[in-house]
């Protein structure tokens, strides 16, 4: 199977996974990219049994909309004290423990934002995904503008790492990416937490501390669940 197969084999198990997981009437989270846009293709089938959907940019809310599916405002989700037991989301890279670098598509700070309201997040992922170490894939890091060159200097000094704007993108809250070149990164959480302290940094890509729950990974024996 090619990429693109193995994408559409992980979105058919998550769309199972939800058939088979997500209460009748429960709100969906929903994440961003090519694995998530099959993801949407598919489970909009489910859409008689899905109370609400909640995208995690406007990129997928076009997509869930394009299905005529009801997005709804997360704030409101939240103050109506309605629960959101499942946020299915693909990823750039995630290892044994379940920690991921997320943000290939720019949309690292909303996704972030729904799997924190999120009881269960399930990444999907082809097999290219699974590393034994992250930093591989540069690391996105979302900053506010005038605050790039100051990131810039501080990532160099904490991770000696080479950070590069991504040229002519700016993300859904207007602000910009450096992505971080040439880690190895041996201890996510305790990054993570060190990058969350860096003025000007508005979301960093490591999703280490509030990991992934279940990774359903597509490769070619089929589509394997770990927890
Ligand atoms: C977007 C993301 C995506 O989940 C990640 O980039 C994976 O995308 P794809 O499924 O296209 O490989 O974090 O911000």
């Amino acid at each position: 199977m090619n990429q693109n197969e193995l994408k559409q084999a992980v979105a058919r198990a998550a769309k199972d996974y939800v058939a088979t997981h997500l209460p009748a009437g429960a709100i969906l989270g929903v994440g961003t990219g090519s694995t998530a846009n099959c993801f949407i293709d598919e489970v909009a089938a489910l859409r008689e049994r899905i109370g609400g959907w909640v995208a995690s940019s406007e990129a997928t809310r076009q997509r869930l909309e394009s299905h005529g599916l009801r997005v709804l405002d997360l704030n409101e989700v939240v103050a109506r004290g309605l629960s959101m037991p499942i946020y299915v989301d693909g990823a750039d890279e995630i290892d044994a423990g379940l920690s991921m670098i997320k943000g290939g598509g720019g949309a690292l700070m909303r996704e972030k934002i729904v799997a924190a309201v999120a009881e269960t997040f399930v990444c999907i992922c082809d097999q290219s995904k699974r590393v034994e170490t992250l930093g591989g894939f540069p690391l996105p890091i979302e900053v506010i503008p005038m605050a790039r060159e100051h990131v810039r200097r501080e990532l160099i000094r904490l991770t000696g790492g080479e950070p590069r704007l991504r040229e002519g993108f700016i993300t859904d809250n207007g602000n910009e990416i450096l992505d971080v070149h040439g880690l190895a990164i041996s201890a996510p959480v305790a990054l993570e937490a060190r990058l969350e302290q860096i003025t000007g940094i508005v979301c960093n890509g490591l999703f280490a501390r509030r990991g992934a729950d279940v990774l359903l990974l597509a490769g070619s024996q089929g589509v394997k669940t770990c927890t």
